[in-house]
């Protein structure tokens, strides 16, 4: 599993990035709003990031009938290669989605909480889907297991051929986020279930390297190690 960072913050995002296992950032108008941003900083902010990032920039369009999605999509491809557009798993969403992937730009498809919009992503040419996790459990249900019947149904098919056209020609087959992750358990249960990619808040990613063991044991080698030294 790959992990990314679900934030818009910037200086998360360079000490993200500084570990050396980051493969990739995802955005939403929330996150962004959370920063304090402002309409017109949007697109030199999403370049920033996708300069702070060796992998794909998720940005969100937010318009909601289709023509608009599609020419928002457009202007956040065009800020930088490794944009990604985020477009809502609705029924316009799916025409942009198909519309946008044929002309070779990427759709993470957001918003996902069943298999039947799972698999329609796919079939209109998504390169990510992304199914939230937390969102189900703030409504007393199990997050983790719709995730697993997502990931779980993704696998009985091939999408090669609906995919979005690669700049070598090819089509590029779907892979899930599990989005809206709220825990290290999340992270440990998506990677457990086979979810290609976890999007995860950075205080959670930061938890997810830290354990008490490691740094129990960091000290006691430490102590250890003085000993050695100054034998
Ligand atoms: O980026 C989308 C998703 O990760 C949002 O998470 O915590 O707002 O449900 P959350």
């Amino acid at each position: 599993m790959k992990f990314f960072v679900d934030t818009a913050d910037l200086a998360e995002i360079e000490e993200a990035a500084s570990w050396g296992a980051l493969a990739g950032v995802t955005t939403n108008p929330s996150l962004y709003a959370r920063i304090g941003g402002k309409l017109a900083d949007f697109p030199t902010h999403i370049q920033r990031i996708c300069e702070l990032t060796n992998g794909p920039v998720s940005a969100e369009a937010t318009g909601e009938a289709r023509a608009d999605i599609i020419r928002e999509g457009r202007e956040l491809a065009a800020l930088a290669p490794n944009v990604v557009v985020k477009v809502p798993t609705t029924i316009e969403g799916l025409a942009a989605t198909r519309t946008l992937a044929d002309e070779g730009i990427p759709v993470n498809m957001t918003l996902c909480f069943t298999v039947p919009q799972a698999l329609l992503a796919a079939r209109a040419g998504a390169r990510y889907v992304s199914p939230f996790v937390g969102r189900f459990d703030d409504i007393a249900e199990d997050g983790i297991e719709q995730l697993s019947y997502i990931v779980s149904a993704l696998s009985n098919y091939d999408f090669s051929s609906s995919g979005v056209l690669g700049p070598d020609g090819k089509r590029q087959s779907i892979e899930v986020i599990a989005a809206s992750i709220r825990s290290v358990q999340h992270v440990t249960q998506a990677a457990l279930l086979g979810a290609d990619i976890a999007t995860v808040p950075f205080n959670v990613l930061k938890k997810c390297v830290e354990h008490p063991l490691t740094t129990n044991g960091l000290a006691a080698f430490q102590k250890d190690w003085e000993k050695v030294t100054k034998a």
